[in-house]
């Protein structure tokens, strides 16, 4: 008995030898190590062996056994090895070869400038103030001061997304980043009615108009608006903090001027010119001659604004300007055409 178990060992360690793969691995395991393998026999003839052979036998069998298991758990693992080492050979990578481009996404012109415009802003103390896209006319026109049918409205054709009957209150495409000065101002002056606290915050976004779409006006286009309101707050405050805005933008060089102008939400109202900085104030097509660009309109809120935004008129005054990054980029690169801003024309795009 003892010596047919070392003949079984030996076939079985003989037959391992010429396994290669895992399918002839898988089919040595059912043959030696198997139920009806000769092994496995043994085992369940122990019974008829008599009680002096059968420890002897058994303790044979299970040394055979562990060796068997051995072997196959070595065999195993350099049939994986070997594979993978044919796998790595066959696959073999060409390191010579030239790699696939890969396409760098990047920010659009409009966000990078909204960007640069927040970043200053926010170094002058002003803190981004987002507001809704969607609007009621009374927030957008009625609370600024634009009466129904007042006719500084048609300065703004507005895209209506339901009209209303007479007298109500229609739901719109804002046109400016003005009304979030309402809703920023309503915000602050809940936190503590009876005494608000101060506002110094830029307001960026969409804003949409029913123009007819031509190479100067688009249908969107983004504002930042700025807002300042505390106790004291004078024109003074306006022009300094939008000089300062101007030099850091176009450089400590640029210079400036103011304008008188008309906005229902200010009084006084006024516009910014920058000296060209494409001609450098000599005059050129980008500013028709004039020497000067329009970068923007400010003034000082009008006092049924402020109390409309809880802020009492009596005690607290302010100023706020509205300007757009897409004329800015338009001067700055004389980009001709504002509709290059929404056309997903890469060409474009990429130039930035
Ligand atoms: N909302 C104005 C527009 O879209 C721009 C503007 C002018 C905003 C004067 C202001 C301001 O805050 O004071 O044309």
């Amino acid at each position: 008995m003892l010596d047919k178990l070392s003949e079984i060992e030996k076939s079985a360690l003989d037959a391992l030898e010429s396994v290669q793969d895992a399918s002839s691995l898988d089919a040595w395991r059912v043959a030696h190590l198997g139920r009806s393998s000769p092994l496995m026999t043994v085992f369940s003839e122990l019974g008829k062996l008599s009680k002096e052979e059968r420890p002897t036998v058994g303790q044979a069998a299970n040394r055979v056994k562990v060796a068997l298991e051995a072997a196959l758990a070595e065999k195993t693992e350099s049939v994986k090895r070997s594979a993978l080492e044919r796998s790595l050979n066959e696959g073999k990578l060409d390191v010579t070869l030239p790699g696939r481009p890969i396409h760098r996404g990047r920010l659009h012109p409009s966000t990078q400038q909204l960007r640069r415009v927040l970043a200053i802003l926010a170094e002058m103390g002003f803190q981004v103030y987002t507001s809704r896209e969607v609007e009621t006319d009374e927030i957008n026109f009625q609370l600024l001061n634009f009466p129904p049918h007042h006719p500084a409205r048609d300065m703004q054709d507005t895209l209506y997304i339901e009209a209303g009957e007479r007298g109500e209150n229609p739901i719109l495409l804002r046109t400016h980043t003005s009304p979030g000065q309402i809703h920023a101002m309503r915000e602050f002056a809940a936190m503590n009615p009876k005494d608000p606290p101060p506002i110094r915050i830029a307001l960026p976004g969409m804003c949409f108009r029913a123009e007819q779409i031509t190479a100067r006006s688009e249908v969107q286009f983004n504002q930042v608006e700025g807002l300042a309101v505390g106790k004291g707050i004078t024109f003074s405050d306006l022009k300094g903090t939008l000089i300062e805005f101007a030099h850091r933008m176009f450089g400590q060089n640029a210079r400036t001027r103011f304008r008188a102008s008309y906005f229902p939400f200010t009084e006084p109202s006024a516009e910014m010119d920058v000296e060209c900085f494409v001609c450098g104030g000599k005059g050129c097509a980008v500013c028709k001659n004039s020497g000067w660009l329009e970068i923007l309109g400010s003034g000082m809120v009008h006092p049924t604004v402020l109390q409309n935004g809880g802020y009492d008129p009596k005690i607290y005054s302010g100023f706020a300007w509205g300007m757009g990054p897409e004329r800015q980029l338009m001067l700055r690169y004389k980009i001709e055409d504002i509709r290059y801003f929404w056309g997903n024309d890469i060409r474009f795009l990429e130039q930035f």
